[in-house]
Formats: C-alpha cells, structure tokens, sequence
C-alpha cells in the first residue's frame, strides 16, 4: 500500500516488534517515510528494523520504566533530527479475572498501556513546541475500552483511560499545531491471536467474531492504514478523535 506520502518524515512507532506495531512500521516506510521502530523485544525489534532497511531504525527500550523514556525519545530524534509523528502501540493484555488479579499485573497494564503513551507524548511534544514544527500523534485503544468483558479489568480501565488522555492532550496541544487522535481495534488478527484462537482461546475466539457484524477479524493492515490517515494531512482538521476499526463489533447486539 502507497496511497500516503511520508518523503521527508519520521515517525516513532512504539510495540514496534509486534503484530500490529510491525504494520504500522512498514506502512510507513511503503509510504516513502523513516521509521524509528522501539520496543522491549530487543530481538524483536532489531529483527523488525533489519527487515525494513536503511529507512528504520530499531530501539530497544522498556516503556514501564519512566527515567529511560526520554532518554529513547533523544535517540529517536537524534537520528534525523526531527520527528513528525508518534504511533504510541505498545500495550499488554493479561487476561485475570477481578479475583485473582494482583496489584502488580494492574500496574504492568496501566504502566504500559496508559502511562506510557502519556510520558512518550510529553517527551516527544517537548521537542516538537521547542522546534515550532507540529505534529501528529495516534494513540491504540481498544474495543475494550467500551466493552465490558470478563478478564480485563485492567486492559479495559487503561484503553479507556487512553482514549480519555487522547482528548485531554488534543486540547493542550492543539495551539502548537500537534494533533492526538486515538484508533480502537477489536479483534485484529496478528499471529499471536491467531496462535491462541488456533489453541487454549479457541471457544473464546469464536464466541468474538460470531457478534462482529462484519463476521470476521480485522486485519493488522486495516488497523495501519487508519492509523496512517490520522498521521496524514487528510486528518489535518481531525484532534481529540477516537476512531472505531472493529467492523462494528462495539455497536450493539448483531443479532438475536
Ligand atoms: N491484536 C488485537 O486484537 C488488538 C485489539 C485491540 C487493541 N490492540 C492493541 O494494539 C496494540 C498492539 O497490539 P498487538 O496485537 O500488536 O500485540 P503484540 O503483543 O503483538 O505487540 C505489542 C508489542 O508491545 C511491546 N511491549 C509490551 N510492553 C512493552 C514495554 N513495557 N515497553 C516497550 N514495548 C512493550 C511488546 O514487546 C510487543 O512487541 C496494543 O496496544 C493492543 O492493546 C490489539
């Protein structure tokens, strides 16, 4: 896919080594653009960033530890001097039910998955006011953030909190000229869920897409290409959005 034009561009996708992160990587660099591609997966990552060539780069880095996100956000800048945009992706999701889940797991979810995406913006907006150029941010949420299941507690309290942080910073930030937008998947199928719906998560992943509307799984691609709309100036008058790609899966009730 070539529709977008990223010549000139670099952008900073986080859970980079991952389904979705991985796409999103990959897109832009399909799309003529650089990618900074950070992740906890050292292996991962480089593995990721090799693959794409002398348009990406690959960091290894741990979101969860708040002191090493600025010092990830330098190397990332550092390495075209610039950066346009911020995929924040990473995110984990445990599946505990409320009973058994203990205050460490909680704090892993909302670390990862809500605070993270907090500090990278900050520390990436930081540069962007500093160098009066503006940007664009695309946080991951999830179908999740609105609807209620058993064993995500905690996954659904943070993809909630993000899309709420979304908002928050679009409006701080939209008189430096940076917009925040959010995307919420539902079930996507990367090659983890698929190796899970293939196994133990089978009953589960079943009972899922028989209330999608659209009857099947979304695809890794159909999640990058919204989140490279919202990157885009087609998006130029778009902040503080939370865009569904769940082929309706958080509408209703499909059927009776
Ligand atoms: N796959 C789905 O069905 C689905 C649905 C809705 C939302 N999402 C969201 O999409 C995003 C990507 O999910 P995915 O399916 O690609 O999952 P994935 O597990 O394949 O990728 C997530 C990546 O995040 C990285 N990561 C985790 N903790 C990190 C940390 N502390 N620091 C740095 N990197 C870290 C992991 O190493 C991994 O590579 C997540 O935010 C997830 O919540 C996924």
């Amino acid at each position: 896919m070539t529709t977008f034009d990223f010549s000139e561009q670099t952008i900073l996708v986080t859970g980079a080594a991952g389904g979705i992160g991985q796409t999103i990587a990959k897109h832009v660099v399909d799309s003529g653009g650089r990618v900074a591609l950070l992740d906890v997966d050292a292996e991962g990552v480089a593995k990721a960033a090799g693959f794409l060539g002398v348009n990406a780069l690959g960091l290894a880095g741990d979101l969860c530890d708040a002191a090493a996100i600025d010092d990830l956000v330098e190397q990332a800048w550092a390495w075209n001097g610039q950066l346009d945009g911020l995929v924040n992706c990473a995110g984990v999701f445990p599946n505990t039910s409320i009973m058994g889940l203990e205050a460490s797991e909680w704090d892993q979810v909302l670390d990862t998955n809500l605070r993270a995406p907090f500090l990278m913006t900050k520390a990436v907006a930081r540069r962007l006011i500093e160098a009066q150029t503006g940007g664009a941010v695309v946080n991951i949420s999830s179908s999740a953030a609105t609807l209620a299941r058993p064993g995500v507690a905690h996954y659904g309290a943070s993809k909630a909190g993000v899309q709420q942080l979304t908002r928050n910073l679009a409006i701080e930030l939209a008189p430096h000229g940076i917009r925040v937008n959010a995307v919420a998947p539902g079930l996507i199928a990367t090659d983890k869920v698929m190796t899970k719906a293939a196994g133990s998560g089978k009953a589960e992943h079943q009972a899922k897409v028989a209330r999608i509307p659209m009857q099947r799984e979304g695809r890794p691609e159909e999640i990058a290409g919204m989140v490279l709309v919202m990157l885009s100036p087609l998006a130029s008058y778009c902040t503080g959005s939370v865009l569904l790609a769940d082929g309706g899966f958080t509408l209703g009730i499909p059927s009776y």
